[in-house]
């Protein structure tokens, strides 16, 4: 199999100028019987695929994902989440099809960037769905896994059709971008994007969006949709249920609705940075309640939105005309509950308030953050890409047993390493100490490729050590990682998975995109299916996930870490194993100049009533200063002595736009919880121009507690009571419309 793969690789090289489509295929799949003969990419050519327009591809795509080994298909079980990936690649064309196909775990289904292929629904297509991006066993909330990238999804071959071109019911670790979503102008049965399972899913990005009836329908939980282009679609993005979401540099053009946030299922949206054009409405939202504190749903935040004369309304309800015209910078419309800075609170139907937005974080002509569009590398000629594996001198492995420390560190180290791009074919890369990463380094992964920390340089919790460390202190360059997990092969509380020193001179130099961190919980690391028995204290499984230091400036998209979750690859998915961090989920600690567009966390689920174990615990005797120490819980208390989602310390000019704090199983029994499961969610002290939007809660006492400057005992700020939810998805949720105690 893997001798075929080669051969056609070589015949079909003269198609494209794309290296990966040329380039030497031999990545792995270390952790399953006969992985070394796994075939990762799957050109759909080599499968039978024609690409011609003409010829119906259906069977020819679905058999580049679901073809196995000889044990069997990759819809069956016995792969595991984690032993089956897959690079389904599609050769430019136009590739039709009559019925959909269907995603499997692991999948990458990724087009030439150079030239999107397109995926079309013939006129003869049977079904409701024309991709379906994930698998028939691992959807909805354990929908880990999944990629879809640089293609072209077309229905206007059935405008008559209902139909959805994208089934992304999917939840962490997935990928979605560089997408056109080509439907009828006019035909309101086409939908670019649904989400029919509940799923939980972080970021949709860089996609675009023509003719339709929605763009991007929202049935579940929380989004980042970031540089969205839509034109001609009826209704851009339907928010049917959400509990908070941001948008971000989304454009409109030719639509009737910009953002439809009516139904009561809209709990919480921040639109900024955006622009519309023959426009009727860009938002459409529901009455709020006003005079109810106990009503949260339906709160806005709108922030730089530009609009011309052709747009009807910019916020408008059913019944009135709410706002018109552009929202200028420095300048936040806010619907919702609000934390004054002068410590008052009002619950406001709609208010414009001076704001500030880091200036080292925005584009001084158009006042929008800036973004980047993740680097698709589609420019970078084949001579310019080192795969690591095929390196005359230094041999890499990448299969989980070598180390392969040494060699990986000379070729990143090498000066005709710089500027080139570091192709890593899919496997587990073993790093035994600290791998450094130079200026002018760029590494891709191949479906999630791991980096896996291992041995005792990683093991004296006093001492924590950096598996990556990109840049020493003072180094401006650019460095960027694509496509992988980083991960730790053994209970390593040493540990860190990634420092960050380095500054990039413009915004996505020092870059991480798509590139996850997974503690345990899959095949190929020794805490797979041990930490569920043993007691946390004895599964101190890493100390850190990432460490951005003292003078770094980084840009990360798209990027879940998660400690030993669910053990991918035991035969139950859905079990619960530990999960999630002890101390705090995220802490920003002494630093400027954050953006945050949408932070989900969870606590350790073993944190909770009955637990003996009580944070900052099992860590306490090797806190450092920046540290949550607890001190202000009383000894005893279980429920205040939980990590924390998010903790800002010492810090100024911090602009978050969504946050999404849950507690769904707590205690000891790791039974799930439907109330009040944890104490505190956030904790805030002594910051500047700290702009807080759509803090948002589920089954969490107090929203956030703040702690004066060097005092120990903390207050409680804003509470659920105070701001107790619509009950979205029915869960006992609490949502802030912005905080600005400490904005000025
Ligand atoms: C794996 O592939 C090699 C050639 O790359 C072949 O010699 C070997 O027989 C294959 N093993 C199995 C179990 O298929
Ligand atoms: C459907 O269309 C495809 C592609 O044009 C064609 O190959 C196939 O024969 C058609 N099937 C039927 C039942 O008409
Ligand atoms: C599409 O759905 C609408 C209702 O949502 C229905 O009225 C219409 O008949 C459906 N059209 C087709 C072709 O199934
Ligand atoms: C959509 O597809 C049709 C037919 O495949 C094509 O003519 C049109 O140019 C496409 N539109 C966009 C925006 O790509
Ligand atoms: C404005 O958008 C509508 C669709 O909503 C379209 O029919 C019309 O042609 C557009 N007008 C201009 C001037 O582009
Ligand atoms: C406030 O909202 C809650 C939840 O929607 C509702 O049960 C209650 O009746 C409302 N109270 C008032 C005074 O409107
Ligand atoms: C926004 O405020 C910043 C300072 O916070 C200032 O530099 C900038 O000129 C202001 N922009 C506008 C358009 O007023
Ligand atoms: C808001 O800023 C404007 C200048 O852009 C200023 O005229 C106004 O007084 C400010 N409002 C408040 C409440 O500070
Ligand atoms: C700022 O935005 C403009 C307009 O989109 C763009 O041309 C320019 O490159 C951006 N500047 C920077 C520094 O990103
Ligand atoms: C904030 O900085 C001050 C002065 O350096 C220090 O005393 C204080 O402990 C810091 N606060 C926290 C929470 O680290
Ligand atoms: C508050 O933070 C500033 C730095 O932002 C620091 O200089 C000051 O000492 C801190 N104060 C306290 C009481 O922690």
């Amino acid at each position: 199999m893997h001798f075929v793969t080669l051969f056609f690789a070589a015949q079909l090289a003269a198609a494209s100028s794309f290296w990966y489509e040329n380039i030497v295929h031999n990545g792995i799949s270390p952790t399953i019987p006969n992985g070394h003969n796994w075939t990762v990419f799957r050109n759909v050519k080599e499968f039978g695929a024609k690409g011609d327009g003409v010829t119906d591809d259906t069977a020819a795509i679905q058999a580049a994902i679901s073809t196995g080994d000889s044990t069997g298909r990759r819809d069956s079980p016995h792969f595991g989440t984690t032993g089956q990936p897959a690079m389904v690649y599609l050769p430019s064309g136009t590739y039709l099809l009559t019925s959909a196909i269907r995603s499997a775990v692991g999948t990458v289904l990724m087009g030439d960037p150079t030239d999107r292929p397109t995926i079309k629904a013939a006129s003869n297509f049977t079904g409701n769905y024309l991709v379906i991006g994930r698998g028939n066993r691992h959807a909805g909330l354990i929908g880990f896994y999944y990629g879809v990238k640089n293609l072209v999804l077309d229905t206007t071959g059935v405008p008559n059709h209902n139909i959805t071109l994208l089934d992304w019911g999917v939840s962490q670790n997935n990928l979605l971008s560089n997408v056109k979503f080509n439907m009828t102008h006019g035909a309101t049965g086409h939908v670019g994007i649904g989400m029919p399972q509940i799923c939980s899913s972080l970021i949709m990005n860089d996609l675009q969006f023509y003719g339709g009836g929605i763009g991007v329908l929202v049935t579940s939980t929380q989004y980042h949709l970031k540089s969205l282009f839509f034109d001609g679609v009826k209704t851009a993005v339907k928010l049917a249920r959400i509990v908070q979401g941001t948008g971000q540099g989304l454009e409109f053009r030719n639509c009737n609705v910009g953002v439809d946030a009516t139904g009561g299922g809209s709990g919480m949206f921040s639109l900024i940075d955006s622009t519309a054009t023959n426009t009727t409405t860009l938002v459409l939202a529901d009455e709020l309640s006003t005079g109810n504190r106990s009503a949260s749903s339906g709160f806005l935040v709108l922030e730089n939105l530009i609009v011309d004369a052709t747009v009807g309304a910019t916020l408008k309800t059913a019944s009135q005309t709410i706002l018109t015209g552009s929202i200028p910078p420095n300048k936040t419309w806010i619907r919702g509950n609000i934390y004054h800075p002068d410590k008052s609170f009002s619950r406001s139907p709609g208010v414009l308030l001076n704001t500030t937005r880091p200036a080292a974080l925005i584009n001084h002509s158009t006042h929008a953050y800036h973004t980047v569009v993740p680097p698709t590398y589609a420019d970078v000629p084949l001579s310019s890409v080192l795969n690591v594996k095929s390196h005359p001198e230094y041999p890499v492995h990448g299969d989980g047993i070598h180390d392969d420390t040494a060699s990986l560190q000379s070729i990143i180290s090498s000066p005709s390493s710089r500027d080139k791009l570091l192709y890593f074919p899919h496997g587990v890369y073993l790093l035994t100490s600290t791998l450094s990463i130079p200026p002018s380094t760029h590494l891709i992964g191949e479906a999630w490729t791991q980096l896996s920390a291992s041995g005792s340089f990683f093991s004296d919790p006093a001492n924590p050590k950096p598996m990556i460390q990109v840049g020493k202190p003072g180094e401006i360059g650019t460095a960027q990682l694509s496509d992988f997990i980083l991960t730790v092969a053994d209970i390593l509380p040493g540990a860190v998975l990634i420092e960050v020193n380095m500054k990039g001179p413009k915004p996505g130099d020092v870059g991480f995109f798509n590139t996850h961190f997974r503690i345990g919980g899959a095949r190929g690391s020794k805490l797979h299916g041990r930490c569920r028995s043993k007691r946390p204290a004895d599964c101190l499984a890493a100390r850190l996930m990432v460490h951005l230091r003292e003078g770094s400036s980084s840009y990360w998209e798209n990027s879940w870490g998660w400690t030993a979750d669910h053990d991918l690859d035991l035969a139950v998915d859905g079990e619960l194993g530990l999960e999630h961090n002890v101390l705090y989920q995220m802490n920003i600690h002494n630093a400027r100049n954050v953006f945050v567009g949408l932070q989900q966390g969870e606590t350790p689920y073993w944190q909770g009533p009955e637990n003996t174990l009580l944070a900052p615990e099992p860590w306490g005797k090797y806190l450092i200063k920046s540290d949550p120490d607890f001190a202000w819980c009383s000894p005893e208390d279980e429920m205040c002595r939980m990590g924390l989602y998010q903790v800002i310390t010492n810090s100024s000019d911090i602009n978050i736009y969504s946050s999404g704090f849950w507690n769904f199983v707590a205690g000891s029994n790791r039974e799930m919880c439907t109330s009040d499961c944890q104490h505190n969610a956030v904790l805030y002290e002594n910051n500047s121009r700290l702009f807080v939007y759509g803090l948002s809660t589920i089954n969490n006492k107090n929203l956030v507690i703040e702690r004066a400057g060097g005092e120990q005992a903390t207050t409680v700020a804003a509470s659920r009571v105070e701001n107790s939810g619509s009950g979205i998805g029915g869960f006992n949720n609490a949502i802030v419309a912005a905080y600005l105690r400490q904005s000025s």
